[in-house]
């Protein structure tokens, strides 16, 4: 537990065991789920931690407001990291009402069987007072699910965002000081861009409907408590949901016998003998701590051109290369350029079938690509040319 104010306290938990993000997303430096006590005349719980954490939850409950009645219980939103505990907090304190909206209660149900009578469900605006302080509800849909709200202590300038503001990465020492967001920037654009990347607009509208808000303190789902840093994570939050970027390329890349990585490989050291920003991801390697499509992802929110090769696979796309491509489609990216290259053996298929996926994702696509036949070599690869057209 970890005293926030006289009236907040953090009592969530960090994760270093998991390994795969909503099965899908590496966690090399783990995850945080964040809870929160409101501690007044009444006390308040907003969302709980991911199951398997119940006695450290329990423990730091207990630490923050020791033997005292929890009155009530906000479910700012359902996803299981957040939900899982649900039920055992109701079972453990009778008299808990859950505060929650209206598309939050079929789920309720729905993922625990949460009778509707222990609900309280809140609109838009609507406030609930805890004595001294007062709690209000806030719609923000989409951030990241239907259903998600966020909950505003005006007395104290705090907000209780959900998944909003979060980041990967456990939380070392919750409230954050000058360096804290250097210190999450990366994992922060890859938790937007793996879990939220594909709700710009709602981000947009929930950033629009906040700023009338007179934020102290973003107490998040994931990551640190911020306060001192919040004009810069707010900064790139929005930077992230409008799609802007930097100019610089993103290479992604799969290779079944080292020739399309050859090809990667070469185009990386001509962007870095130009001193031109760059990432490289290799899709096909299953290296420890190797992030893959996750990596992949933030450097797309990161650089203004995407560069994917793709050797030909049973006359199409190499299947982890697809996997990304579809990753990309998913997230309804922008303003990309985009380059296709890749090697093939008897017939060049996959920088045909790229550009033609790239196309219909309306990115800019610069040139044909490079097919090239068998072996790499530096002949059939010029990448002084590849370097002049992405940097044209
Ligand atoms: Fe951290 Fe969308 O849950």
């Amino acid at each position: 537990m970890i005293k926030i104010s006289d009236k907040i306290f953090y009592v969530g938990v960090n994760d270093f065991d998991k390994v795969l993000f909503e099965g899908l997303w590496p966690l090399p430096y783990g995850v945080s789920y964040n809870s929160y006590i409101v501690a007044d005349e009444k006390v308040a719980l907003i969302d709980t931690v991911e199951s398997g954490f119940e006695e450290e939850f329990l423990q730091n409950i207990y630490e923050a407001v020791g033997e005292r009645q929890i009155d009530y219980l906000v479910v700012n939103h359902m996803e299981p990291d957040h939900s899982s505990l649900i039920t055992y907090m109701l079972d453990r304190y009778p008299a808990l009402r859950i505060v929650a909206n209206a598309k939050t209660l079929p789920m309720l149900g729905g993922y625990y069987g949460v009778p509707a009578d222990r609900v309280q469900v809140v609109a838009e605006g609507e406030t609930i007072s805890l004595g001294g302080c007062n709690l209000s509800f806030h719609m923000t849909p989409m951030v990241h699910w239907p259903e998600t709200m966020v909950t505003w202590l005006a007395e104290e300038g705090t907000l209780f965002s959900g998944d909003a503001f979060g980041t990967f990465k456990a939380a070392d020492e919750v409230v954050d000081n000058e360096t804290t967001f250097d210190e999450y920037r990366d994992e922060m654009i890859r938790y937007y861009s793996n879990i939220v990347g594909k709700y710009g607009t709602p981000v947009q509208s929930a950033l629009k409907k906040l700023s009338k808000l007179d934020i102290k303190r973003i107490c998040s789902t994931h990551g640190p408590v911020w306060e001192t840093c919040i004009p810069q994570v707010v900064a790139l939050y929005d930077k992230m949901s409008r799609y802007e970027v930097e100019r610089g390329v993103c290479i992604v890349y799969g290779s079944m016998y080292g020739n399309t990585a050859a090809a990667a490989d070469a185009l990386a050291m001509e962007l870095d003998r130009r001193g031109v920003p760059y990432a490289i991801h290799d899709l096909a390697c299953n290296n420890a701590g190797e992030l893959g499509v996750s990596g992949a992802l933030r450097d797309v929110f990161r650089y203004d051109t995407i560069v994917v090769g793709s050797p030909t696979y049973n006359n199409g796309i190499f299947p982890p290369v697809e996997t990304f491509m579809r990753a990309l489609q998913a997230r309804l990216i922008k303003g990309r350029r985009f380059y296709a290259f890749g090697s093939y053996t008897w017939s060049g298929a996959s920088v045909n079938q790229l550009n033609a996926l790239a196309e219909s994702m309306g990115f800019e696509i610069l040139g044909a690509g490079l097919s090239f036949p068998q072996a790499y070599t530096r002949e059939k690869c010029d990448m002084k040319a590849t370097a002049d057209l992405l940097l044209a």
